[in-house]
């Protein structure tokens, strides 16, 4: 009797625990964006699936099913395109032709510009090369002479202007030049960035790494330690460099089982949180509030017009406070990671700017005053890596070039000159200044009816498009041929540094619109009824299921006639 009624309180234990699993499933399920990046092993499935083919010439300038005369516009202003690029970036594009072979990372970028089915032409035709020789102001001069804006910001590292790194450098060189390249022991310098980075964080504690890769690494890496747990969550489109564990969709060849991919700005997301026994961190991209749950917006991915972008201050600070709330509630490390926002938004960064505390903050980029670094501030007891009571229980963190001299000397240049009158008075009204910039281009690219507009956060500013098209991509080189110099993922980000005066603003701002006007006339924003987001990636399926099964069939063939017997 007593066996029959322990197996019973067995059962009904084991279906209790079942039941409870499940639920956390479901609930991690619902917690899941809809998006193939909200879903990374899903993303990197069909990515394996996903056929190359490209379009032949007619298919080029004619993939939206544009008539004859649009599709002979868009050829004549590709070719116009090609003929300046040709003439005006010579020199800068024959030395990257000759480099490209040898360098992996440039023959990734040159391929990753435009979607895949357009690239052959494109490479062909507008190549500016990949080469600047110097710097200047808010511009870029290239190995033929031609002087650009620069919008590209360097990936956010130029925030205040490359004239000014360059000071940070030299004088920062000039301060360690009797120590050199002398590590492991600090330089006296270290001790000025430390304390003034204690107090632009509100933070305890300080660790130097060699990027933003490795601060986020050392965050989730002692966030775990001290939590004994071992999960991670991310939410969904955020980029935290390309450590592994943080990138677990299309890009890593491995699963990353411990992530979570959560929805941004959704009760769902807390309400896993606050369930689960396992997350040990919350990592948080504040960029993302200009396009939360979606990727960076590169152009390669630009099928169609479907990017939206917005930044909604409240919003997103309300989201970030429930945040706190929970992860406070659930003992749950809250990492900010403020390599690219960082000193952008305010002095204080994105704990400054939405008024919310996290546990730990990673910086870098701008913070390097020049130099490559990454750096974490944290609580005291989240920052420590070894057990008073257990002596062998360490959580290790090394790095040869961490806090070397001359990044190090940068840097206190970099904070020391945070407290100069400029800059504060360049902090002052941030947001008006760049949010009026915006609404003034908006209005213009509005009265002249052009598809598109732009959204920022704060000096952070992307493109999106108001109508269907195919085509977006093409206004990288329209933007080109105007000057204006952006980074490989093209229109999806634009960052400006905050020494763009008014006057070098007005004058990008008459080349957006110019650019955006060529464009226009050339034919690329043509479209019809029949022409939506929805019929754009319908026909982009139907193109990739057909030339999916045309390969396996010429893959069995080639397996029959292999495989025959001898006749
Ligand atoms: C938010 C964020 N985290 C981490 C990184 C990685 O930094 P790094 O490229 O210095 O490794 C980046 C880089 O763009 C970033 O934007």
């Amino acid at each position: 009797m007593d066996a029959i009624l322990a197996l019973y309180t067995l059962g009904a234990v084991a279906s209790a625990a079942s039941i409870s699993k499940l639920r956390s499933r479901l609930a991690l399920s619902c917690a899941k964006h809809p998006s193939l990046p909200g879903h990374s092993r899903l993303a990197r499935r069909l990515a394996s699936l996903a056929p190359f083919y490209e379009y032949d010439e007619a298919e080029f300038f004619g993939s939206d099913g544009a008539p004859q005369e649009i599709a002979a516009l868009r050829r004549s202003g590709f070719m116009r395109l090609s003929g300046i690029f040709r003439e005006r970036y010579a020199a800068t594009a024959r030395l990257t032709a000759e480099i490209e072979e040898g360098i992996s990372d440039l023959q990734f970028t040159t391929a990753y510009r435009v979607p895949f089915q357009y690239r052959r032409l494109v490479r062909e035709h507008l190549n500016a090369g990949a080469f600047v020789r110097s710097s200047d102001g808010v511009t870029l001069t290239d190995l033929d002479g031609n002087r650009l804006y620069d919008l590209s910001g360097s990936y956010g590292v130029n925030l205040l202007g490359y004239d000014f790194y360059k000071q940070c450098m030299e004088r920062g060189s000039a301060q360690v030049r009797e120590l050199g390249p002398v590590l492991g022991a600090y330089h006296p310098v270290v001790a000025y960035s430390v304390k003034r980075l204690k107090e632009i964080s509100g933070q305890d504690e300080v660790s130097f790494h060699m990027s933003g890769t490795e601060a986020v690494m050392q965050a989730v890496r002692l966030a775990r330690y001290h939590t004994g747990r071992s999960r991670l969550v991310r939410f969904c489109g955020a980029y935290h460099g390309w450590w592994g564990d943080v990138q677990p969709g299309i890009g890593n060849p491995v699963p990353a089982p411990e992530t979570l991919t959560l929805r941004d700005i959704d009760e769902r997301s807390l309400r896993v949180l606050r369930k689960r026994r396992d997350i040990a961190c919350v990592l948080v991209n504040p960029l993302q509030a200009l396009h939360p749950n979606a990727n960076a917006p590169g152009d390669s991915a630009l099928v169609d017009s479907a990017r939206k972008a917005h930044f909604d201050r409240a919003a997103y600070t309300e989201w970030l406070g429930r945040l706190r709330e929970v992860c406070s509630e659930r003992d749950i490390v809250l990492i900010f990671d403020e390599v690219f926002v960082g000193f952008r938004l305010a002095l204080g960064g994105a704990q400054e700017y939405f008024g919310v505390k996290a546990d730990m903050v990673t910086y870098g980029k701008t913070l390097g005053g020049g130099f490559p670094v990454g750096a974490v501030c944290g609580r005291r007891d989240l920052m420590k890596r070894f057990r008073d009571d257990q002596p062998t229980n360490i959580c290790f963190a090394r790095g040869t070039f961490n806090s070397h001299p001359y990044v190090m000397a940068a840097m206190r240049e970099f904070l020391q000159a945070l407290d100069t009158p400029q800059i504060i008075h360049l902090y002052a009204d941030l947001d008006a200044v760049w949010n009026d910039r915006a609404e003034r281009l908006n209005q213009r690219l509005a009265d002249n009816g052009l598809p598109l507009r732009v959204a920022n956060l704060s000096s952070i500013w992307t493109t999106y498009y108001t109508r269907a098209s195919r085509y977006n991509w093409m206004l990288q080189y329209y933007l080109r041929a105007e000057g204006l110099a952006l980074s490989w993922v093209g229109s999806g980000r634009l960052i400006f540094s905050l020494n763009y005066t008014d006057a070098d603003f007005a004058a990008v701002a008459d080349r957006f619109v110019a650019a955006a006007v060529a464009m226009q006339q050339d034919g690329w924003w043509w479209a019809d009824a029949s022409v939506t987001n929805e019929a754009i990636r319908r026909r982009i399926l139907r193109e990739m299921i057909a030339h999916r099964l045309r390969r396996v069939g010429a893959h069995s063939a080639q397996h029959r006639r292999a495989t025959r017997p001898p006749a």
